[in-house]
């Protein structure tokens, strides 16, 4: 039984994956290492929640027992004693694999370990530990309090039990459970490729702008959010590296290529919503596009 859920790493996914579990009535230690991505979790927790009440979501009563199961900490053995941690830290493999181990060390044997990665091989973070049956890719997506599908991603070493447990939570938690082989990027991420990757390279080739490239997918192909605005959501670090680690993964193939200009805001600290710039301006009096 999973009892008390322990989360790596308290950014976009971190807080959202908390929320989750705190509101299916799990404990929750949300670690990251970054004291100021903690004091910025527990902000957006909080607001989440108080607008929860406001819009009479759920009761103060209830918001109040959410919270109070939400524990933060810089302090990685604050994990012990979990049955479930997920990791969503930097879409970085050894990164990831160096957090892996070290968790293993301080959680029990049976602590079922899984990552959030959108697009690194799960086998490939599994072979970092002892024992790597117990691990498990449980991709949710953003934010992961209001979308439904979480995809649950078995390691060629993954025990059926491992999976079966998590399948189970997973749905108990109110999500849609697709379960996707373990290839860069799943099933969501691969479909999307494109969806970002063409875009951009129209506007690379000056066929049209930002704003105008969003609007023709939105008003013209019924999205809800064009490309760019969507990048600017998820992040620009983040959806460069998914889509340098999908190119990489399927071996060069041109159909993934990423693009200079996401690495250039990536680089230029231009990540998105998260940094206020992004292919937009999130400032009060900014202009509407950034380049
Ligand atoms: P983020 O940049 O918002 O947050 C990452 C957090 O991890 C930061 O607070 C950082 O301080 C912390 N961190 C970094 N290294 C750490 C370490 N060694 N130990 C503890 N904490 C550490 O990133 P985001 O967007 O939440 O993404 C996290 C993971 O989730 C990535 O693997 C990403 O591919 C995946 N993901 C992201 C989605 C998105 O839309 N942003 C959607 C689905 C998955």
């Amino acid at each position: 039984m999973i009892e008390k859920v322990g989360i790596i790493g308290s950014g976009t996914m971190g807080a959202g994956i908390a929320q989750v579990a705190a509101t299916a009535g799990h404990q929750v230690v949300l670690y990251d290492t970054n004291q100021d991505a903690l004091t910025r979790a527990e902000q957006s927790l909080q607001n989440i929640l108080d607008r929860l009440v406001a819009k009479r979501r759920i009761q103060r009563e209830e918001r109040d027992a959410i919270w109070s199961r939400i524990t933060m900490s810089d302090q990685m053995v604050s994990l012990s004693g979990s049955d479930l941690v997920i990791e969503a830290i930097v879409e970085d493999l050894s990164v990831k694999q160096s957090v892996f181990r070290e968790l293993e060390a301080i959680v029990g044997k049976k602590t079922i370990l899984a990552s959030n990665t959108s697009s690194l091989s799960i086998a490939s973070i599994a072979a970092a530990l002892n024992r790597p049956k117990r691990c498990i890719g449980i991709h949710f997506f953003n934010p992961a309090p209001l979308m439904k599908l979480v995809e649950v991603i078995p390691a060629v070493q993954t025990s059926n039990k491992t999976q079966q447990l998590v399948e189970e939570t997973i749905k108990q938690w109110g999500k849609v459970v697709a379960i996707a082989k373990d290839t860069p990027g799943f099933i969501v991420n691969r479909v999307a490729r494109p969806f970002y990757g063409e875009a951009l390279r129209i506007y690379d080739e000056g066929i049209a702008n930002f704003a105008t490239i969003d609007w023709a997918v939105k008003s013209i192909g019924g999205f809800r959010m064009g490309p760019f605005e969507l990048m600017d959501f998820i992040g620009n670090d983040v959806n460069y590296k998914v889509t340098e680690t999908v190119f990489k993964s399927f071996y060069y193939d041109p159909r993934y290529k990423p693009s200079f200009t996401q690495k250039r805001l990536s680089e230029a600290g231009y990540l998105g919503r998260k940094s206020g710039k992004g292919y937009y301006d999130y400032g009060e009096d900014a202009p509407e596009k950034v380049i």
